[in-house]
């Protein structure tokens, strides 16, 4: 059957623009439509597009093009990948999957599910005169600190079902009928919406306000170091680097497929509808400065706060505000999914490829154990869980994940190896300012930052928790997942990884699966 497709015979995109559109779906996500207008509003506004372009141009666009690459020369999924250029770095790959799935995926999907909850409470304002107090009190519950965790938060729970739910059914139906189909649905539906979001929102009265704010460039914040680790990190966060899935992606290409195109398409796509975004977040926000006299700056909340805060709030006082209340929601439900979906195939992927495993058994226990372990988010304590594990994950996982991949390719593979592969099979060549990025600037750079991200860490324990907290909640997940990794590289191959085929062009493993089924 075509289950059995698994590692030898890989699945395949059905056609060049499904595989775009799910690259660009793994990308466009809960971070383009809320994190980045905070970053861009908190980090000098219209001038935190310097670093955020110096940081796309300098590492996003190069180490797209290399974890494309390296999917698509090796065939396989991260951990298939690293094994290929050497086996003593299996584990990088390992360790990109299970912390991406145990980690990013568990609070991903209850964010996603406070999202659907909003998406239904839009259409009767269900948050009251005070969203803030709804938001933290009632909604999540919140309890004095990480260590009390109180009871499951139904609302939220019930949600989450629907979301791993979704989550498992598209991933169940394998590459092309599953991920392919739901994101060439997903991702139009997104665009419209997103529109007519941006066209409603610069119409309100005081959107000038906001647009102004967010465009007006504050130069003085370009000497802060900080404001350029944000932009680092969040051109990792946005284009869904580090995180193993573009590999996988690229692994279930044709060997007939345009790498360099792609990558530029899907920055450039993801990073314009977080600009574009960010309109409708800030004229909402002039809106609302303006409506209530206030100034800009006392209705911009820090980050979570801006879509379950202020947003709420600004949706009660538009006219019309539920439809607008409810598109919003919607869109970020939608740019959720299609995430999050990335995520769960990247570890699908690479349990299928390592151990053959049938891929929907796969799918469904991996399904289950997300769920079980997004449990812990739901309850009274998880805003501070999901603070903490985000932070780590975010800085020292992605981060690391991006330096590794760099030096792995640029000192073990050669940078040369995987130009001459993407020069090869796209129409749009890459020079040798790709090798000297990957090879020399971003393990300089991204090493720097860490570095210093790091000194910053052991200075104070992150957002004022305890020592405690920190340590056994932050820091233990990313001890635990490194072992994790380090445990299922010892494992032994199932199978020949260097044996892998795929299809020579765009539609031949339909022949393959027409053989696998007879
Ligand atoms: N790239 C995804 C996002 O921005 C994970 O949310």
């Amino acid at each position: 059957m075509a289950e059995k497709v698994s590692s030898l015979r890989r699945e395949q995109w059905k056609s060049q623009m499904g595989f775009l559109l799910a690259a660009v779906g793994s990308a466009i996500g809960l971070g383009n439509i809320w994190r980045f207008s905070y970053m861009a509003y908190a980090n000098g506004g219209g001038a935190f597009l310097i670093p955020y372009a110096v940081a796309l141009f300098t590492a996003g666009v190069p180490l797209l093009l290399l974890e494309f690459a390296l999917g698509h020369e090796k065939i396989g999924s991260a951990p298939m990948a690293c094994v290929k250029v050497s086996k003593h770095w299996e584990w990088l790959g390992w360790w990109a999957v299970i912390f991406v799935m145990f980690g990013i995926e568990l609070y991903y999907t209850v964010i996603i599910a406070w999202c659907l909850d909003f998406f239904v409470l839009s259409f009767n304002l269900g948050w009251g005169p005070d969203p803030n107090a709804f938001f933290f009190k009632k909604f999540l519950g919140l309890s004095g600190s990480p260590g009390h965790i109180g009871g499951i938060q139904t609302a939220i729970f019930a949600a989450l079902i629907v979301i791993w739910f979704a989550n498992w059914y598209i991933v169940y139906r394998g590459v092309s009928r599953g991920i392919e189909k739901a994101n060439k649905i997903f991702m139009p539906l997104l665009f419209i919406l997103t529109a007519v979001l941006v066209f409603w929102a610069i119409t309100l009265k005081g959107a000038g306000v906001g647009i102004r704010a967010y465009l007006t460039p504050d130069f003085t914040k370009l000497t802060h170091p900080k404001v350029w680790i944000d932009a680092y990190s969040q051109i990792f966060f946005t284009l869904s680097l580090g995180f193993g899935i573009m590999i996988a992606y690229a692994s279930y290409l044709p060997k007939k497929a345009e790498l360099t195109k792609n990558a530029y398409l899907t920055a450039f796509i993801n990073c314009g509808y977080s600009i574009f975004a960010g309109f409708a977040v800030f004229s909402v926000l002039g809106f609302m400065a303006v409506n209530q006299g206030k100034a800009l700056s006392k209705v911009v909340s820090q980050s979570i706060g801006l879509a379950f805060v202020a947003y709420p709030k600004a949706v009660s006082l538009i006219p019309g505000g539920n439809l607008f209340g409810a598109i919003f929601f919607l869109c970020l439900v939608m740019a959720g999914l299609s995430s999050s979906v990335s995520i769960m195939e990247a570890f699908v992927s690479a349990m299928v490829d390592k151990f053959e495993y049938p891929r929907k058994k796969v799918v469904t226990v991996c399904g289950l154990l997300g769920f079980l372990g997004s449990i812990i988010f739901t309850t009274r304590g998880g805003l501070y869980w999901l603070d903490i594990v985000d932070h780590f994950i975010t800085h020292y996982g992605l981060v690391t994940v991006g330096i590794l991949e760099a030096i792995l390719v640029g000192w073990f593979l050669g940078t040369h190896i995987l130009r001459d592969h993407i020069n090869r099979v796209s129409s749009t060549t890459v020079g040798v300012w790709w090798d000297v990025l990957i090879k020399y600037f971003i393990p300089l750079v991204l090493g720097i930052i860490l570095i210093g991200d790091i000194y910053h860490e052991v200075t104070k324990p992150y957002g004022g928790y305890s020592w405690a907290a920190v340590l056994g909640i932050g820091v233990d997940w990313i001890i635990l997942t490194i072992l994790l990794a380090i445990t299922f590289a010892s494992r032994p191959w199932r199978v020949n990884y260097n044996e892998v085929q795929v299809a020579e062009q765009f539609g031949d493993i339909k022949e393959w699966e027409k053989e696998e089924i007879t």
